[in-house]
Parts: C-alpha cells; sequence; structure tokens
C-alpha cells in the first residue's frame, strides 16, 4: 500500500470542522434559489472565484456571507448530510462539528432550527454507518461575552445534544481571558471546552486558553513553535492541537505546505491531529489536507499512524468507543 492509500484507508476521526464552512458554493446557490435570499454574487463560479483569502479576516467575510443562506431545520439537515457522507468516504469514523449559533440567531433563525437540522443528520448517520460524533458550540469572539452568556442560555434546553464549547472568529485582539467568566460557567455545567489559539494570535493566547479557560485541547495553536517552553508543556500534558494544514495555506499562515510546521510539531511529540477547518473555502476534506501533507513534506507511515491514533486520543469519546477505535 502507498502512503497515499493508507492515509486514505486508515480509520480517523476529525475534530475540527466548522459545519458551516463544509458548504459548498453549488449548495449556497440551490438555499438560495430555495428560500427566495439575494446573494452578492451573479453565479457559482463567480463565488468561488471570490475564495481567494489573504487572511482570516478576509476569509471571515465572505464565509458569514455564505452561511446567510440557511435559514431552515432542512437547510442545516442537508448541509450537515453532505458533510458527513464526504467524512464517511474519506473514512472517518468519529466527527466533532463546530456549529456558530450566533451567526444565525443574529439572523433571526431559531437556535432549535440549528441545533435539531444537525443533530438530525448526526443520528442518521450513526442509523447508517455507525459513525459517532458530536456537536461544539463555538462562541464568536468578535462578539462581547454578554452575547456569549445568552448564547449559553439558549443552548440549555439542548444540552443534551451538544458535547463541547469553543471560541472561534477574528483572534487578533480578542483574546481568550475575554471569555474567562463564560467558559468558567460552561465547565460548571460539564461540557468540554476547547478554543482556537495561535492560528494568527501569538503563543501568549495559547496560554491564556489552557490557564484562564482551562481548555481541553487548543484548534490550530501551530504558533506554539515560536515559544519553546509552550511547546513543551504542550507535549508533556498533552494537549491535543487540532492543525488544519490546507486553511493554514488558504489563509496565508504558512506560505506553502513545504514550511508548515506540523512535522517538527508531531516529531517533538505533541499530540497533533488533521482536520479539514472549513472543506468547502479551503479546497479541501480529511483526506485531501492528509495527501497535502504526504506531497509537500517528508511525512512516513509511523507518523500517519500517529496521526490516526491522535484523532481518537484527541476525540471526547468514552474509554470504550476509544478501545474500540484505536
Ligand atoms: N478560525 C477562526 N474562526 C473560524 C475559522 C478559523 O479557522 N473557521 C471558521 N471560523
Ligand atoms: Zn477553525
Amino acid at each position: 500500500l502507498s502512503l497515499i492509500e493508507l492515509v486514505k484507508n486508515m480509520p480517523k476521526a476529525e475534530l475540527h470542522i466548522h459545519i458551516e464552512g463544509s458548504l459548498e458554493p453549488e449548495l449556497i446557490f440551490a438555499l438560495a434559489q430555495r428560500n427566495g435570499v439575494e446573494l452578492n454574487y451573479p453565479s457559482i463560479e463567480a463565488l468561488r472565484a471570490a475564495y481567494a483569502f489573504t487572511n482570516l479576516q478576509s476569509f471571515l467575510d465572505i464565509y458569514y456571507a455564505g452561511a446567510s443562506v440557511l435559514l431552515t431545520e432542512q437547510d442545516f439537515y442537508d448541509m450537515t448530510r453532505a458533510y458527513l457522507e464526504r467524512a464517511h468516504a474519506d473514512n472517518i469514523l468519529h466527527t466533532e462539528l463546530f456549529f456558530d449559533p450566533q451567526t444565525h440567531t443574529a439572523r433571526g433563525v431559531e437556535f432549535g432550527v440549528v441545533v435539531n437540522g444537525i443533530q438530525r443528520a448526526l443520528r442518521d448517520a450513526h442509523a447508517e454507518w455507525g459513525m459517532t460524533g458530536g456537536l461544539i458550540m463555538c462562541f464568536l469572539r468578535h462578539l462581547s461575552e454578554e452575547e456569549a452568556f445568552l448564547t449559553l442560555e439558549q443552548a440549555l434546553p439542548y444540552r443534551e445534544h451538544i458535547l463541547g464549547i469553543g471560541l472561534d472568529s477574528s483572534e487578533r485582539g480578542h483574546p481568550p481571558e475575554k471569555f474567562a467568566r463564560v467558559f468558567a460557567r460552561c465547565k460548571e455545567l460539564g461540557f468540554h471546552l476547547v478554543a482556537h489559539a495561535g492560528e494568527e494570535g501569538p503563543p501568549a493566547y495559547i496560554e491564556t486558553a489552557l490557564d484562564l479557560l482551562q481548555v481541553e485541547r487548543i484548534d490550530h495553536g501551530v504558533r506554539c513553535t515560536d515559544d519553546p517552553v509552550l511547546m513543551q508543556r504542550l507535549a508533556l500534558q498533552a494537549i491535543p492541537l487540532t492543525v488544519c494544514p490546507l486553511s493554514n495555506i488558504k489563509l496565508c499562515v504558512f506560505e506553502t505546505m513545504a514550511q508548515h510546521n506540523i512535522l517538527t510539531l508531531l516529531d517533538a511529540g505533541l499530540v497533533v491531529t488533521v482536520n479539514s477547518d472549513d472543506p468547502a473555502y479551503f479546497g479541501g476534506y480529511m483526506n485531501d489536507n492528509l495527501v497535502a501533507l504526504v506531497k509537500a513534506l517528508p511525512v512516513q507511515r509511523h507518523h500517519a499512524r500517529q496521526l490516526a491514533r491522535n484523532s481518537f486520543n484527541a476525540a471526547f469519546i468514552d474509554h470504550n468507543l476509544k478501545q474500540k477505535y484505536l
């Protein structure tokens, strides 16, 4: 088996996928038509041509515009179903989906519409393929902590469907400590905690996410290599990093894949995982990310096997399921 075949076929978990970032241009146009929503792009091709990002914010502006076509429970179901079919094809056995409720409730879409649509697709994937997964609700960090608290209130009736809490959107200027109190409340409520940190922001945001938000995993975290002491801590404490290679290239975190630091992180013993982040916008799903790494970097078979093991070890699943998958 070639290394490319090995990474494609190996069973794996995905832990960093924004479900709104799986919305392909074709589905954006179909939903816009179904819902009578006006788009600022004349065609699917014109929309796709706008996917030339220079940094995180230039992506987020288009990503939020794309999500504006989502109105009904069926829309959320269709979007999630399409992702889960792709995930199944990539031999993903377990997937933890981020969703951004504030992007939808701000447009008058009810919280329950969002969760019920996504949840129904996850339930069907479990029934059909035995795929497991869960939802991680993200607070938008460019909004206030007060708005995050309001969102948490809206989530409580659906808490059985929510595995954890995350933090995403514009990183720079919105440090983790802005959300310290709401994360403390989420911890009391028993949610798993994660946060985006060290994607564009400094390594100090990784430290404050760990110390002040008490997160269990760091999303991205690639900028930790700027701080050797922090890197050593992440390795010693086995804090998983959910790394997203194609995202990092599209958002210019690294200039080329050959310059990506993922092997440095793996070889230093960090619990690194590979993920797609926003696959419809960044040019690839899980296996596309793995293949891109194999093509650009001296990835060895032991690296590939470690990435697969890490994905299950870092997942929020109980001991028995972990044993089954490992
Ligand atoms: N970073 C921050 N916020 C996001 C991302 C990301 O990569 N994708 C969707 N929201
Ligand atoms: Zn992300």
